[in-house]
């Protein structure tokens, strides 16, 4: 297509707004190109798919080794062959619409940051936004333009392997790390950014996703819509308020309706309530897998579903490309919605600059890929993602008091020398040489100095007793192979694998001290490690700066700030064992005969925001900014913290609410803040929340969001199982509605930001 062609016909113009452009185009477009933007293909080749190109026969590929993409790495995109495809779709078609190019980068690009688990075990929606930056910069230099991430599904059973790509079991922390992750993909608080190196987010699986029974994956979901609304939805709400460019259907069926088929939530309430103006995508086949789900006997019917339903593009299927057209012809599909959806397509290209530029440059990747400065944030997030779950003193190993006594470190276990799979689940561009080991950086830390460094994988388990017997410490690195979690991936028993319980046994039989690091992809129940070792240490799979993370967290380099984004079961049976979970007509008496359960303790083995650091905190003071709170008002809440050891910490406060009534019963606590402060030995400060009223609304049984008016209890807390408690009275909001209001912008809590540690 020539310039003038484009500018005749109005699209071109690039100071025109982009809902005039999309008319233009619209009104040039013949039916099946049309249907073409709808049409998503896997891996096209410019030469081999170049009469397509041409036809405009599709508008977005995913590139993707296929539908378990996630656990297997491909060949990739790169500038060139984006290049080649764009030339191709916008020199040689009719009206030169260019491609949309997506990719799952899911936690990081060639940069791998740790798996969004252990993003979230940070609290930390700056460093979220960081990382989906660094990601945007990179898969852009490839020629992406479209992530299908952040995953906003609230995972409360852990035995669903796609746990790992979530940010865990509460609703609020991942509508507020998603938000934020939103934006550093789409360049930035307000929308989507035309600049070059944003990619278009895309907030996924609408919705209840994490519901799945028995944690068996695409399993059904049964769900109630005052939990649907109030806890699964919340993320989703928190994205379209952050301006995500596109949201992607789940594969389950929700009360018996497949979502990919599903109206009332997405057209009626996605589309229409939330007004969310972006196209949604199918998940991968998931239009064909209609047919599976038993709710459409072919590709016709399902197409029909889909699209009735508001499913804008058919990922991979191919089903609107086959019968969209004829559906359309026969009046099959409501009038006007072919329009809609690629108006929807359109505008998400306009907006990301692709009529402008189409291409990328091809030298960019070499220098943005793995640049220091993003080695640097690995480096940070990793670190992040390590959780101190238990410390009989001898963590940091760095301390003071070691000096003298580990002058022969022993590092052992499978995650000793592994390197690609620090990466985790989703890691379609990392690679295993670019990882640094937990050995390396070990040997790295102490290659000066008096402590000699020893290291075996622990595959004969004898001559590492040999070792360990004759360490001063012995450091074990167990845990999950980054294939036990993510899609497809769920497991039955949240204990280790087969066999490593017994070999940290042996292990603390030998050993003067031990240190049992824990990888993982999900939370695990450690029952049988509550006394094994001298300290225990949880590391969601934390990406390619994984060993140095890990080791300047052991030795107190870096002070521990991890916090379980999840709670911890005692054994799997107990799950779902999440925070927030209802009261019950009989609350439980921790000291009485009667429990939950007849063989086992009912609480969790460590609760949800849980984590040490090398110095205790004391938490005192707690106080509001007024007694009382009604619509459109603010209350702070105000506490003091102190640090009572001898070691930097970085603390995280949680705040918690609970209505004494409600019109519904309302969960036991639910975290509705984070604030962090760094502490120095003996130091106090103190670190404020902003209650903001229109926060405190929930969806009631007859569909309104409302808030409960009463007395409601504040709690600010080092984890969900702690607190100072005080009392706010809480207004009624003064209309119920039926649409919730924008999730407020989070306010900053006091305390200094743990980047402060670098100025030190
Ligand atoms: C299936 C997964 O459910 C989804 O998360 C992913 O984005 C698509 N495949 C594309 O690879």
């Amino acid at each position: 297509m020539s310039d003038d062609q484009g500018a005749a016909r109005g699209w071109a113009d690039p100071t025109m707004p982009v809902t005039e452009r999309v008319r233009a185009l619209l009104a040039a477009m013949t039916l099946p190109e049309k249907v073409g933007q709808l049409h998503q293909v896997a891996n096209p080749d410019p030469v081999r798919d170049a009469e397509a190109l041409a036809a405009g026969a599709f508008g977005s590929c995913i590139v993707a080794s296929g539908e378990h993409a996630g656990n297997v790495r491909d060949a990739g995109a790169g500038a060139e062959v984006v290049n080649a495809l764009q030339r191709a779709a916008v020199e040689s078609s009719r009206l030169g619409v260019p491609l949309l190019v997506a990719r799952d980068v899911i936690h990081g690009h060639r940069t791998v940051f740790p798996i969004p688990l252990g993003q979230a075990a940070s609290f930390d929606a700056d460093l979220v936004r960081d990382c989906a930056r660094v990601a945007a910069r990179e898969a852009t230099a490839d020629g992406v333009r479209w992530t299908f991430a952040p995953m906003l599904d609230v995972a409360q059973d852990p035995r669903w392997g796609r746990v790992a790509e979530s940010c865990g079991e509460d609703a609020w922390l991942t509508a507020h790390l998603g938000a934020a992750a939103v934006e550093g993909f789409q360049g930035g608080p307000g929308g989507l950014s035309d600049a070059r190196d944003t990619l278009a987010a895309c907030a996924k699986h609408f919705v209840g996703y994490g519901l799945v029974q028995g944690g068996r994956d695409y399993a059904e979901v049964e769900v109630g819509p005052v939990t649907l609304h109030n806890r699964h939805l919340r993320p989703f709400r928190a994205a379209v308020d952050a301006g995500v460019a596109t949201v992607m259907s789940a594969f389950p069926t929700v009360d018996g309706t497949p979502m990919t088929a599903h109206g009332p939530l997405l057209r009626d309430h996605l589309k229409g309530e939330l007004g969310f103006a972006g196209p949604v995508v199918s998940d991968w086949d998931a239009v064909g897998e209609l047919c599976a789900h038993g709710v459409a006997a072919d590709h016709r019917q399902a197409a029909a579903l889909a699209f009735t339903a508001g499913v804008d593009i058919d990922m991979v299927t191919g089903a609107y490309h086959e019968h969209l057209a004829d559906l359309v012809g026969a009046e099959a599909v409501p009038a006007g919605r072919l329009d809609d959806a690629v108006g929807r397509v359109l505008a998400l290209k306009l907006r990301l600059g692709l009529f402008e530029d189409p291409f990328t440059d091809p030298t960019l990747a070499s220098s943005v890929h793995l640049a220091p400065a993003h080695r640097a944030l690995a480096r940070r997030a990793a670190a992040g993602a390590v959780v101190v779950l238990r410390n009989d003193g001898v963590l940091p190993l760095a301390g003071r008091n070691d000096a003298a006594a580990s002058r022969h470190l022993h590092v052992t276990g499978p995650f000793a020398t592994a390197a690609g799979e620090l990466l985790g689940t989703w890691t379609l561009d990392g690679r295993a040489q670019d990882t640094v080991s937990i050995a390396e950086a070990f040997r790295e830390r102490f290659a000066s100095g008096a402590t000699r460094v020893t290291v075996d994988d622990g595959r004969f388990i004898d001559d590492t007793l040999v070792t360990a017997r004759t360490a001063d410490l012995v450091v074990a690195c167990v845990g999950e192979h980054p294939m036990r979690s993510g899609e497809a991936n769920s497991v039955t028993s949240l204990d280790l694998p087969p066999g490593q319980v017994e070999v940290l046994a042996a292990l603390a039989r030998v050993s003067r001290r031990l240190v049992v690091v824990v990888l993982s992809g999900r939370p695990l129940a450690l029952e049988r490690l509550e006394h094994l070792g001298d300290a225990l240490v949880l590391v969601f799979h934390p990406g390619v700066e994984g060993g140095h993370g890990i080791v300047d967290v052991l030795t107190g380099d870096v002070p521990p700030s991890g916090r379980l984004p999840s709670s911890m079961p005692w054994t799997t049976g107990q799950v779902p064992v999440h925070h927030d979970q209802l009261p019950t007509g009989r609350p439980l008496d921790p000291d009485g005969p009667v429990g939950r359960y007849r063989d086992h303790r009912d609480t969790p083995a460590l609760p949800f925001g849980f984590g040490l650091g090398y110095s205790a905190v004391r938490y005192e003071d707690l106080r509001l900014s007024a007694p009382k709170i009604g619509p459109g008002q603010v209350v702070t809440a105000t506490v003091r913290l102190t640090c009572q050891g001898e070691h930097r910490v970085v603390e995280t406060a949680q705040l918690y609410l609970r209505p004494h009534v409600a019109g519904v019963s309302r969960p036991v606590g639910e975290l509705a803040g984070v604030a962090r402060a760094v502490l120095e030995p003996g130091q106090s400060t103190e670190v404020t929340f902003a209650l903001d009223h229109a926060a405190l609304g929930h969806r009631d049984a007859a569909g309104r969001w409302c808030t409960d008016p009463g007395r409601w209890t504040v709690r600010v807390a080092p984890h969900a199982g702690a607190g100072r408690t005080a009392e706010l009275e809480v207004a009624a909001s003064p209309e119920p509605s039926p649409v919730p209001s924008p999730e407020p912008v989070p306010r900053p809590g006091g305390g200094g930001h743990p980047d402060d540690l670098n100025d030190t």
